[in-house]
């Protein structure tokens, strides 16, 4: 007798003896696929909470588009050509003051906890994408490559965002169109499996047990956890999320509950310039020497000429306080902030608009950044609480809040705010 038959050929031997079928090797056959949770009811739970979440998401999104009145000026529109999908667009408006910071808060902390969901719901629904044949009539081949878009699109849209909030973006192309032009793609065939699949989810739900459907294992593994566990697994790993997320929204005690969070944990400072920085001076390129002592000059035009105020007159000038957040658009905000300094409608009538204050355009002394200028409309100038700022809870503004001067408006994006201001051209734009 030669030598000993190989340990695979044994189990082979086994199974025919014990008359078992050869287990699935490809994807493509249903056996392949062995967990005993896959099922219609445990992917339809899944489908209808995204299908509530992604809504908010997309509608949140586009809101944080708004916000920067892109429209107005191409200084903040990092997406020109948007064409029709900017037709939603209208003026931002300035109550109420927290709205950004709701908006954001929701976009950001709500796409971060939908995390869990999302993978769960992709895990669950893995077996169609391998079933064959690809394409059983031109329907089928329609709904599988909007189920590709859609796939593609939600991963796409989910990473660019994290990648966004979480790192200093390492993306190839800027974010602002591909997270904008990949939210459309990805809605727009949201909205088809939406309308395919919702009928037969909530049927789904009504069933006492799973029916047997092509997402049910025909050869199931021993179950390890039931399908409720697992759906409350998933549901502890979006609450995990969510709670070290959420916290970036709020001062104090609760910002050091946001572990995951960029901008959780400590505040950056302490007394009242200590609260949440997103560019620092140094990293914005401010040359000290521009701001120190009496070199700054605000410079301010319009059609009544231009007028230049250094820091002491600009502080001579009615003084106006404003209770105020910073809401980042990376989702991140403060608590209000006592600001003081001058009313941009007061600006306004220096540069010669007495009454209806217009657009006006803003420069930053920052060399570095995005938004070094940026445009805030009539309505944003008009307002009694946008102020050039110069004082901060009590104090003057640090240098990495802005000093000598910035602006501060109620509901806008942190962005628009700007630090360092050096000119403000008034006029419409
Ligand atoms: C984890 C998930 C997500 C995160 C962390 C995230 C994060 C963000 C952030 C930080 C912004 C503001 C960017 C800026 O103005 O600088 C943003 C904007 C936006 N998001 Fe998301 N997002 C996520 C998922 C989604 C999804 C699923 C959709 C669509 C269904 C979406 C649609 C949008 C849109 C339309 C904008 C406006 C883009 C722009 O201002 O140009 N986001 N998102």
């Amino acid at each position: 007798m030669g030598r000993a038959p190989s340990r695979g050929l044994l189990a082979a031997y086994r199974r025919l003896m014990r008359d078992e079928p050869r287990a699935p090797r490809l994807p493509t056959s249903p056996g392949f696929w062995r967990s005993p949770l896959r099922g219609p009811r445990f992917t339809s739970v899944l489908g209808l909470v995204l299908l509530a979440g992604i809504t908010v998401l997309f509608v949140t999104g586009l809101l944080s588009y708004a916000a920067y009145n892109p429209d107005l000026s191409p200084v903040n529109d990092k997406t020109p050509d948007k064409g029709i999908l900017g037709l939603y667009l209208f003026a931002w408006p300035t109550n109420p003051h927290w709205l950004y910071r709701l908006n954001q808060g929701v976009h950001v902390t709500l796409g971060i906890t939908l995390i869990p969901v999302l993978l769960a719901k992709l895990w669950s629904v893995v077996p169609r994408l391998f079933a064959l044949p690809p394409a059983r009539s031109l329907a089928h081949a329609l709904e599988r490559i909007s189920l590709l878009l859609l796939v593609g699109g939600g991963l796409f849209e989910f990473v660019t965002g994290v990648l966004n909030v979480q790192l200093d973006y390492v993306f190839p192309g800027s974010f602002y169109p591909l997270h904008f032009y990949g939210a459309w793609v990805f809605f727009a065939a949201f909205v088809a499996h939406a309308l395919l699949k919702t009928p037969t989810a909530l049927r789904n739900l009504r069933r006492l047990r799973e029916e047997r459907d092509d997402l049910v294992s025909p050869r199931p593994a021993e179950p390890t956890v039931s399908r409720r566990g697992a759906l409350w697994f998933v549901g502890g790993g979006s609450l995990l999320l969510f709670a070290t997320t959420v916290g970036q929204n709020f001062g104090g005690p609760l910002r050091r509950t946001a572990l995951l969070a960029p901008h959780g944990g400590a505040e950056p400072g302490s007394g009242p310039n200590g609260f949440q920085i997103n560019k620092t001076a140094a990293y914005a390129g401010i040359d000290t020497a521009e701001t120190a002592g009496d070199a700054w000059r605000l410079v301010v035009t319009g059609p009544a000429g231009t007028v230049r105020l250094s820091r002491a007159e600009l502080a001579g000038l009615p003084l106006h306080s404003a209770a105020l957040p910073i809401a980042c658009v990376e989702g991140w905000s403060t608590p209000d902030q006592w600001w003081r300094g001058v009313r941009l409608r007061d600006l306004a009538a220096l540069a010669g608009y007495e009454d209806d204050p217009p657009d006006v355009f803003v420069e930053s002394l920052q060399r570095r950044g995005a938004f070094r200028k940026a445009a805030l409309r009539a309505n944003q100038v008009a307002d009694p609480r946008s102020l050039l700022a110069l004082y901060v809870n009590g104090e003057e503004l640090s240098p990495d809040h802005g000093y000598p001067a910035r602006i501060i408006v109620p509901a806008a994006p942190g962005v628009l705010n700007t630090k360092w201001v050096a000119r403000m051209t008034f006029g419409d734009l």
